[in-house]
């Protein structure tokens, strides 16, 4: 399994944003979107071998938002940032009106969440990684068969988020050497993934 935990810091957890204007007054949910759709889409499939949760922090809890991404039910997501960033905003208005985990469409869980007790859960899963310039070279990693990946979205994280991710002793892991954009990052992950899977097989 490939799992993305992916921070969005400034996008309104209560889905509080138009669709024509992801890039501005909904917090960069341009790029956020954009990372979920490279995460899974294929040229006519999804990834059913990928999860990612996107933590929306842009509030603290209760306000907070997590929802999950699992490729092996997800339907109705297609290439494009803008149908994707209604799929999430679909899930972030439900879950303002109605704050139990649920199930906004199939393969996606939406809930209240504490951003760094989950970004402590995610750190605690065995070979989990953080994608960060300047880190160790993702190709001369160990042939793992899973992978479990913190990104940030265009925003650095925070100082409670980086003190947490500096405790953990997660691998720092870098995917070349020029800062990417969020959904560049993926993609290079994906794709380190696929040749290592193709050279297994
Ligand atoms: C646009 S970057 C964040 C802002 C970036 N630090 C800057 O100063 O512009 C989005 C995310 O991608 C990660 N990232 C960017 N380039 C990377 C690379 N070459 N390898 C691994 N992660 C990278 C960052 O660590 C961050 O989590």
């Amino acid at each position: 399994m490939r799992r993305f935990l992916l921070f969005a810091h400034r996008v309104p957890p209560d889905g509080a944003f138009t669709l024509n204007d992801l890039a501005g007054g909904a917090g960069r949910m341009d790029e956020v979107a954009r990372a979920v759709s490279t995460a899974f889409t294929l040229s006519n499939d999804l990834r059913r071998d990928t999860e990612m949760t996107v933590v929306f922090a842009a509030e603290p809890p209760p306000r907070a938002r997590k929802v999950e991404l699992l490729g092996a039910r997800l339907r109705h997501l297609h290439p494009d940032e803008r149908s994707t960033a209604a799929l999430l905003k679909n899930a972030l208005v439900g879950s303002a009106r109605y704050p139990q985990e649920f199930e906004s469409s199939p393969g996606i869980r939406v809930a209240p969440v504490d951003p760094i007790a989950c970004l402590e859960g995610f750190l605690r899963q065995p070979g989990v990684v953080w994608l960060v310039e300047g880190g160790r070279p993702l190709a001369e990693l160990p042939d793992d068969a899973e992978l479990s990946a913190f990104v940030s979205d265009p925003f650095d994280p925070s100082p409670a988020e980086l003190a947490v991710l500096e405790a953990s002793g997660a691998r720092r892991v870098s995917v070349g050497p020029r800062s990417l954009r969020t959904s560049q990052v993926v993609d290079a992950v994906q794709r380190e993934l696929d040749l290592r899977e193709a050279r297994r097989a």
